[in-house]
């Protein structure tokens, strides 16, 4: 049976999926660690992609390469855009674009300026998850218990989005209003796209799972630095599910 990959990008991302992995194997590919073994049923590969872009995209490759896997699951942590979003909350990102290439100007794009080397085709303005896989991740939206941020909060939404990644740590309202007027964003973070574009060229569908970190605001590196393991958790815990159900 194939495996299934899980990436995120900082430690604190795949922590509580590596301590729950056993049979558990580690290979070392051009410095990058991918860790092999079972986890909820599943023969999974796990790896940290480090942050941003061009870290996701080659250890994205390097996975297909190696390990050949049937499908990719990306888990972590991003910036809420949409004001329905909270600390806590999960985006399942049923679709992906970059927020920084291209010219982003006024109405920002309308067409992907990227494409496949191999094909020469023209890739989508928006990568989209696996159908299957987003609804796997629905159902089992229904069977977690996540954690609150603080004993006052709400209890934790799941909801299924946009997410628009970037090389850049978001932290201003006007980038907000903008990524939610011109891309129609709920969710912003720094690896998703670049995961989506190697998977979507090399025809392996994959699935984006972030817990909402900060706001992308003003407050957003003081937030992050307070949510970020419980949101790192309540990703995992999402991922760990649907693992069960797949
Ligand atoms: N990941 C978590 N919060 C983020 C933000 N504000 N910008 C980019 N990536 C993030």
């Amino acid at each position: 049976a194939q495996r299934i990959a899980i990436l995120g990008a900082m430690p604190e991302e795949i922590q509580l999926l590596e301590s729950q992995m056993t049979q558990a194997r580690t290979k070392t590919i051009m410095g990058f660690q991918f860790k092999t073994g079972k986890l909820n049923g599943q023969e999974i590969v796990l790896s940290e992609t480090g942050i941003g872009k061009v870290n996701a995209a080659m250890v994205t490759t390097l996975v297909l390469k190696e390990f050949q896997p049937k499908s990719v699951i990306f888990t972590g942590i991003a910036g809420g855009i949409s004001q329905d979003l909270k600390q806590g909350d999960i985006v399942i990102g049923s679709r992906l674009t970059y927020h920084d290439y291209g010219d982003l100007t006024n109405e920002g794009l309308s067409t992907n300026p990227t494409r496949n080397p191999i094909t020469k085709e023209r890739n989508p303005l928006y990568f989209p998850s696996d159908s299957g896989l987003v609804s796997l991740a629905i159902k089992a939206s229904k069977d977690v218990t996540l954690q609150k941020m603080s004993a006052e909060a709400a209890q934790p939404n799941i909801s299924v989005g946009t997410i628009v990644t970037g090389d850049t740590f978001v932290t201003s309202s006007t980038a907000v209003g903008h990524f939610q007027k011109t891309l129609q964003a709920d969710a912003t973070e720094m690896e998703g796209a670049a995961v989506a574009q190697v998977c979507f060229q090399q025809h392996v569908p994959f699935l984006v799972i972030r817990c909402i970190s900060d706001k992308a605001n003003e407050k957003a590196s003081v937030d992050f630095e307070t949510f970020k393991k419980i949101a790192s958790d309540n990703s995992a815990t999402l991922v760990k599910e649907i693992l069960k159900k797949l």
